[in-house]
């Protein structure tokens, strides 16, 4: 139990996940925070007298919760490419290797001007936090300086990220826009110590290299010893589409898999997360399981680069940790509530092909936008639900704001109210928004 004063109570209904279920609801339930941002205790139906004396607030402290409104987990976008916001809606016309040298190489290389850069990344966190991601796990460039001010912005603007400069020294369609395998590492060493001497409480570095295509065999090695040496988290793309895997066997003849090109480089730890993997055999899945390595699911991307289709169901099966993310700007949404509508859609799609198949449930896609995503990007212990000592990361959630999105009937309960909001919600419901205890501004952060 914590033992710093209690800063602030809410009373009223909180929803969130635990590992035993998508969802659990507590009506009327009181919830306190403490002085350093953590949750101190989670009461429903406790009698606010007892624990006003127990942890010594003043029942005048405690805020309710109007008609309609509830608390959920902020949400959890396990990748998001932050460079890649500038364009995010447009250019979604070819796959993806054509797509990355027609569109992104060109884009990414204009973030070697800090001006550009501190123009995008101030958007990117703003409209993300207004949109209830409490946590981004971020793809920068492979600028260092640039990738530093994204760190800044995110601490600015009181965002929890995982920050990566990214990796690559090969196959690039832009001449400046790639680097040798001597200045990757250096730079990503350089890029790690500037941004743990900024101290920052919710901000870390996360070593990249951005896919297997892009990186020499000796860069994926060198990577991976630096995120060992330093016990740092790891990103990158996996079999996102067929293409894709078909080259990787091109240039990597004497691997397996695509899975095995990174466990060679001692890519797949706990700290791991991949994105995609539509294309992955159970066989690899069974690595990525016994690695501890997790998957980010991003279901707008998938359909906008017509990738293909991510089995979920048979991801959790495997029991790989999975997470959501929007993957802008190969997802055009920056919206995590937007992920979750395509991660149900995907999951439909797999249904109407296959009717065995076992459809996901809101509940359960609730769960991997908030709880999935932390346990994703290893950041259980301090985010992605409700539970005693956790940091509160936190959506103030009104269904029927005026002049919002939502209509409701007299009937609706707590459950509805939370699909409702899942499948037809958007920033014009999240009244406020907490990371780690703290409100986010609202001039910055709320309202359109
Ligand atoms: N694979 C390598 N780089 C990228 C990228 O920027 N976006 C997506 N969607 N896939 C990638
Ligand atoms: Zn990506």
């Amino acid at each position: 139990r914590s033992c710093s004063a209690v800063a602030f109570v809410y009373r009223g209904t909180f929803v969130h996940s635990t590992p035993q279920t998508p969802l659990q609801i507590l009506e009327d339930a009181l919830l306190g925070v403490d002085t350093r941002g953590k949750i101190a205790f989670i009461d429903k139906g406790g009698e606010l007298q007892d624990l006003s004396q127990t942890f010594g607030f003043s029942p005048s402290k405690v805020i309710q919760l109007e008609d309609h409104e509830f608390f959920m987990p902020g949400m959890v976008d396990t990748h998001i490419h932050a460079s890649q916001y500038s364009y995010a809606g447009t250019a979604l016309d070819m796959p993806l290797l054509q797509w990355l040298n027609t569109y992104t190489f060109p884009v990414e290389s204009r973030f070697k001007d800090l001006q550009f850069a501190h123009n995008v990344y101030t958007q990117v966190v703003k409209r993300t936090l207004r949109n209830g991601t409490t946590t981004a796990c971020y793809f920068a460039t492979i600028h260092t300086d640039s990738s530093l001010l994204l760190g800044r912005i995110a601490h600015d603007f009181g965002q929890r990220a995982l920050v990566g400069k990214v990796c690559m020294d090969r196959n690039s369609s832009v001449k400046h826009y790639k680097e040798t395998s001597q200045e990757s590492e250096n730079e990503t060493y350089r890029f790690i110590k500037e941004l743990l001497n900024q101290k920052y409480p919710l901000v870390k570095p996360v070593v990249t290299p951005r896919f297997a295509p892009s990186c020499s065999e000796a860069l994926l090695t060198q990577l991976g010893a630096i995120a060992k040496n330093n016990n740092l988290h790891i990103q990158s793309h996996i079999s996102e589409n067929t293409e894709e895997v078909k080259l990787v066997k091109e240039l990597f003849p004497d691997s397996e898999s695509y899975t095995d090109v990174y466990h060679k480089s001692n890519l797949l730890t706990e700290k791991t997360v991949m994105a995609h993997g539509c294309h992955l055999s159970d066989k690899e899945l069974v690595l990525f399981r016994e690695t501890g390595t997790s998957l980010s699911h991003c279901p707008n991307s998938n359909f906008s680069l017509c990738s293909g289709v991510l089995n979920v169901r048979n991801v959790l099966n495997h029991k790989v940790k999975c997470g959501l993310g929007t993957d802008v700007a190969g997802g055009y949404s920056s919206s995590m509530l937007d992920a979750v509508r395509k991660a149900l859609d995907a999951s439909k799609v797999l249904t109407i092909q296959n009717p065995e198949h076992n459809t996901l449930t809101f509940e359960e896609v609730f769960r991997l936008a908030t709880l999935g995503g932390s346990q994703a990007l290893s950041l259980d212990d301090h985010t992605g639900n409700f539970e005693v000592g956790k940091d509160f990361d936190a959506l103030r959630v009104n269904v029927a704001a005026p002049g919002g999105p939502i209509d409701l009937i007299q009937s609706d309960r707590p459950k509805n109210l939370l699909e409702k909001f899942l499948n037809l919600g958007d920033d014009r419901n999240i009244m406020e928004v907490f990371v780690a205890g703290r409100k986010g501004d609202p001039n910055s952060t709320q309202g359109s």
